[in-house]
């Protein structure tokens, strides 16, 4: 089968938080930015499959940073590993200093997409092999986080996690 890159599915969505999309303090809703990063994973999901994809599960958001109203943000998300017909996508959630131009980064993102077909079929997708220290990380890890977000979804016994636990027992 067809081997793919990071690099192959990597999506850049850049926007300006504009009014609506803020909270009481002036500051972007968590909602906004967690559309904006499934906008982006979806299309990383599909240039990785070229075939239709749904969100599966959202497994971690970690939202360090206020995004002041106004502000450039950029999402920029790859698919980090490939299974059998699912992928998980890291986003990296960037904002740019306006006088500087120097970017920050503000939170990020790890979502799982599923290859489907017309029916909602589960398909099968490309393997991926990471090339930078950075992706072989995010691959390494991301049997785990596949692990727990099955645990728990109920879908995977925590006896059956044996990437998950090994790590609790070190
Ligand atoms: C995602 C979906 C296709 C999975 O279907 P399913 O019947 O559970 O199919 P399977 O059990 O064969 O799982 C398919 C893959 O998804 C993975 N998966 C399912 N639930 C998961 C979860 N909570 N976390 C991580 N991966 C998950 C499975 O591990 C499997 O991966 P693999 O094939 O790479 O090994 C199905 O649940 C669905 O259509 N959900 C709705 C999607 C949607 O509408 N999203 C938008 C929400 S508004």
């Amino acid at each position: 089968m067809e081997v793919k890159h990071p690099k192959d599915s990597k999506t850049i969505i850049t926007d300006l938080v504009l009014p609506s999309e803020t909270n009481p303090i002036g500051n972007m809703f968590g909602g906004e930015l967690l559309a904006r990063m499934d906008r982006a994973a979806s299309i990383a999901a599909r240039r990785h499959s070229r075939r239709i994809v749904v969100t599966a599960s959202v497994n971690h958001v970690a939202f360090s940073k206020m995004i002041p109203l106004g502000s450039v943000v950029t999402v920029e998300a790859k698919v980090s590993r490939a299974f059998k017909s699912s992928m998980e996508i890291f986003m990296d959630v960037w904002i740019e200093d306006r006088e500087s131009g120097m970017r920050t980064k503000a939170n990020e993102g790890i979502y799982t997409f599923v290859a489907v077909d017309e029916m909602g079929h589960p398909v099968p997708v490309p393997e991926l092999v990471p090339e930078t220290e950075l992706e072989k990380e995010r691959y390494e890890a991301a049997l785990r986080r596949k692990q727990l977000s099955l645990v728990l979804a109920g879908k995977l016994q925590p006896n059956q996690a044996t990437e998950l636990k090994a790590i609790f027992d070190n």
